[in-house]
């Protein structure tokens, strides 16, 4: 006998958790099924984000900016720190706790909320009359029913053509989040959002980093302006990034202690170049995972890259199956799959739950931070938009002097005639947390006039957002 529930959902990661926390609290009997083990087997629900991606990727880079500025910056503090080391072991053994009570908050979750969870893997069985049919595997082993399912399975690692993932000298963001000595020499493949995140956390930890990116532009998706902020600043660290490159092969070199990887590549200006590395992050995008699903047994539609098809509501092609997340079209990030699961358990519910794809903020934690929402100026000029911008550097702010933190800056830009504004872009100190202003301005249609005119606190990184939407009528105070 298959257990009924009116809502299944496939993945606890965040499209999926979340999901099952919101239809639950509309009055739905849930079930969220997730197939992720912990080092002992058991349950770690949280999906990519909690386990090897958002949250162990954070503690990491905090760790290494903790290392960082006990050995470059604290004298000029006044603070002596003599014999700093790092015990990489440690850092990694800190990052799993942390994980860990993420873990265990989302099973916490579940039980206030009355969601059941299901250890295992969910296949698809059949569809009939009364809902979907559902086997949970390799863990508790049931069959569900639910009358609607929502599919959030997220998205693997890309490996390199010919170059599995063996997560000892090649890795996938896993592998980058174990390792237990700072490798001397790390290569990385791909200068995206990984590539930058993991490059900075190993090399402020004393290993002489290089990243290979195939496109001859760095950064393509964010501001040009910014982006070459950014270059300047990863340049200065050490960080080496080379451009237009194209990986021609990568062979295992040496045995046991001694293995390594020598890469060999072809350089923007078409020279043939090699690459000698301990270790090598391959870190060149996600596919969408539906693996173990069985989307064949329903005939639920996947595309060419493998995601599920599904509309702007994240309806598949199945009556009352839906899809969330990583597994579809957008981007691939946390925020964006725990919006899609609220607004699906809304529309479930008969509501009309909304996810505004225009205001999703982006950003990338490295040193100085990184972040967005809107289009950016090259997209404004390709679409045609008259605009007005306006900068603010940290260096002109008084708590970013006060932090040692100045580089970088707030960029904002507004419609011309409208003074709408139409992107926000940070570089610099706390970006991650500056740019939901931009955000909140943006969902509310706000004008940089708008901002301009809301009292900032002083002396705050805030008031450098406040400076940037004066910077848009040129009346910048403190610039
Ligand atoms: P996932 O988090 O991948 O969860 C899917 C879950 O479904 C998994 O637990 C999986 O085991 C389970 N599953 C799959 N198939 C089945 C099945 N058949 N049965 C049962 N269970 C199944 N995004 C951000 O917004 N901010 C960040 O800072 C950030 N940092 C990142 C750092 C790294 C290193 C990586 C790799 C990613 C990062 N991301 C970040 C992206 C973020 O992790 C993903 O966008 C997010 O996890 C997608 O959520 P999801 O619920 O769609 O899928
Ligand atoms: P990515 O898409 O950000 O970057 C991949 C990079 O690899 C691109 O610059 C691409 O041009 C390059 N590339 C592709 N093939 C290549 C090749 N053969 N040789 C050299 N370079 C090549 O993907 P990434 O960094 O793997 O991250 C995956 C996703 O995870 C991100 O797109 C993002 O959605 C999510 N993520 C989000 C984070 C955040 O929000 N802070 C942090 C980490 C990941």
């Amino acid at each position: 006998m298959s257990k009924p529930f009116d809502v299944v959902v496939i993945g606890a990661g965040p499209g999926g958790y979340i999901a099952a926390i919101r239809a639950a609290q509309l009055g739905f009997n849930v079930a969220c099924i997730d197939a992720w083990k912990n080092a002992s087997g058991g349950p770690a629900p949280g999906g990519t984000c909690t386990n090897i991606g958002c949250i162990p990727s954070k503690a990491l880079l905090q760790s290494s900016e903790y290392f960082e500025h006990a050995k470059l910056h604290f004298s000029e503090h006044g603070i002596t720190a003599s014999g700093v080391k790092i015990d990489a072991a440690q850092m990694i053994a800190r990052k799993d706790a942390v994980v860990k009570q993420n873990n265990d908050g989302i099973l916490y979750l579940f039980k206030k909320n009355k969601v059941s969870f299901f250890h295992g893997q969910g296949s698809f069985v059949q569809a009939t009359e009364a809902g979907y049919e559902i086997k949970v595997s390799g863990g508790s082993e049931e069959t569900l029913l639910g009358k609607q399912v929502i599919v959030a399975t997220g998205s693997s690692p890309r490996a390199l053509p010919g170059l599995p993932f063996d997560e000892e000298l090649v890795l996938s963001n896993d592998g980058a989040l174990r390792m237990g000595a700072v490798p001397k020499r790390l290569g990385l493949i791909g200068s995206g959002v990984i590539g930058l995140e993991m490059g900075s956390v190993w090399r402020r930890l004393g290993a002489e980093v290089t990243i290979l990116e195939a496109l001859p532009t760095f950064l393509g998706a964010a501001d040009e302006q910014i982006a070459k902020e950014a270059k300047k600043a990863f340049d200065k660290q050490g960080l080496k990034i080379a451009l237009g490159v194209k990986v021609d092969e990568v062979k295992k070199t040496g045995k046991g202690a001694k293995a390594a990887l020598s890469i060999a590549y072809t350089d923007a200006q078409g020279a043939a170049q090699s690459l000698e590395v301990d270790k090598l992050i391959v870190s060149i995008g996600r596919v969408p995972h539906t693996a173990g699903l069985n989307p064949e047994a329903v005939g639920l539609q996947l595309d060419e890259r493998g995601a599920i098809v599904v509309d702007a509501d994240c309806k598949t092609n199945l009556p009352g199956v839906w899809a969330v997340g990583d597994v579809v079209r957008g981007p691939m990030l946390a925020h964006k799959a725990e919006e899609e699961g609220v607004a699906v358990a809304e529309r479930i519910a008969g509501q009309h739950g909304h996810v505004n794809f225009g205001t999703i903020p982006w950003v990338i934690y490295t040193s100085p931070e990184i972040a967005w929402v809107g289009r950016t100026e090259q997209q404004l000029k390709a679409d045609g938009v008259r605009y007005k911008a306006g900068t603010f550097p940290f260096l002109a702010n008084g708590r970013a002097r006060a932090l040692g933190d100045t580089t970088g800056m707030v960029k904002m830009l507004a419609d011309a005639d409208t003074d709408e504004i139409l992107g926000v872009h940070i570089i610099g100190p706390m970006a991650s947390e500056l740019i939901a202003e931009a955000v909140v301005a943006m969902e509310f249609k706000a004008s940089s006039e708008d901002i301009a005119r809301i009292c900032h606190a002083h002396p705050s990184l805030s008031e450098a957002t406040k400076e940037a939407a004066l910077a848009v009528d040129k009346r910048t105070l403190n610039f």
